[in-house]
């Protein structure tokens, strides 16, 4: 593991070189947008504060901000074509903010660093559930039933280049409710101490996941969307042209 802290040496420098374009997942967890960026052909490396033996690319275990500062100091950010990042949205949520719980304000800095970068950058947040302190700028919004899922899980994302969401369909499937069983070609929400987490994890397409990661995990299909228009936006840059083949 990469300790946290200026002056680190990336333990990805020394592997061999890939010919996919790499794409830094800041606040990864174990790894459910990291897989939609793979399937849209990037190579990813994930960088969470928490260690995350479950995520299935390689891992850096560091503060995401501070890692992403020393990229940019040193220059090692070069290495990169893109840039994403998921902070945790326990501030937006109103059971966090009943139980008095303070969450730092995370998306500002992150955009303040990603806009140093110079790369194409996405930032992923919930929709908040009440006034946002620190809220997205113009996001979109993605939708399970937009990719077939049997799940709405609504997710805003902001990006530094143009986006844009499939149509949205109604919401017309019931939705089990806390407590239930959720049982196969049920509709669901992955929240609290949910059961039947082998169809969750089908349904979602991350068959490494715990239940803590499938609560946390955004639906590889919502970043295999995002990650197509990145792929574009790093190939329409002069210095990632080569990507274009
Ligand atoms: C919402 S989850 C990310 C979900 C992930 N993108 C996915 O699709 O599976 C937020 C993650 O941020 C991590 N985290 C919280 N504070 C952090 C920090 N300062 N630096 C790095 N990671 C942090 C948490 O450990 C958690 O795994």
């Amino acid at each position: 593991m990469t300790p946290t802290g200026t002056g680190m040496t990336p333990d990805w420098l020394q592997r061999p070189l890939t010919t996919r374009p790499l794409l830094l997942d800041l606040f990864c967890c174990q790894g459910g947008a990291a897989a939609g960026y793979a399937a849209a052909g990037f190579e990813v490396i994930g960088v969470d504060l928490a260690p995350q033996p479950r995520y299935p690319y390689r891992f850096v275990q560091a503060d995401a901000l501070t890692y992403l500062g020393d990229l940019l100091t040193t220059g090692a950010i070069g290495a990169f074509a893109a840039v994403h990042a998921s902070p945790p949205c326990q501030r937006k949520t109103r059971c966090q903010k009943i139980q008095g719980r303070e969450h730092p304000a995370l998306i500002g800095p992150a955009r303040e660093l990603l806009q140093q970068t110079g790369l194409p950058w996405v930032i992923e947040n919930v929709v908040p559930d009440g006034p946002d302190d620190d809220p997205l700028i113009d996001p979109i919004r993605l939708c399970g039933a937009m990719f077939g899922l049997h799940t709405y899980r609504h997710r805003l994302f902001e990006a530094s280049f143009p986006i844009t969401a499939p149509g949205h369909p109604p919401h017309t499937a019931p939705t089990v409710k806390m407590g239930r069983p959720i049982r196969p070609g049920d509709w669901y929400h992955a929240v609290g101490n949910f059961s039947n987490v082998p169809y969750v994890r089908a349904d979602l397409g991350v068959p490494w996941m715990s239940r803590d990661g499938l609560r946390e995990c955004i639906p590889p299909a919502y970043t295999e969307h995002i990650g197509q228009q990145a792929a574009a936006a790093a190939r329409s840059r002069p210095s990632t042209a080569l990507w274009a083949a």
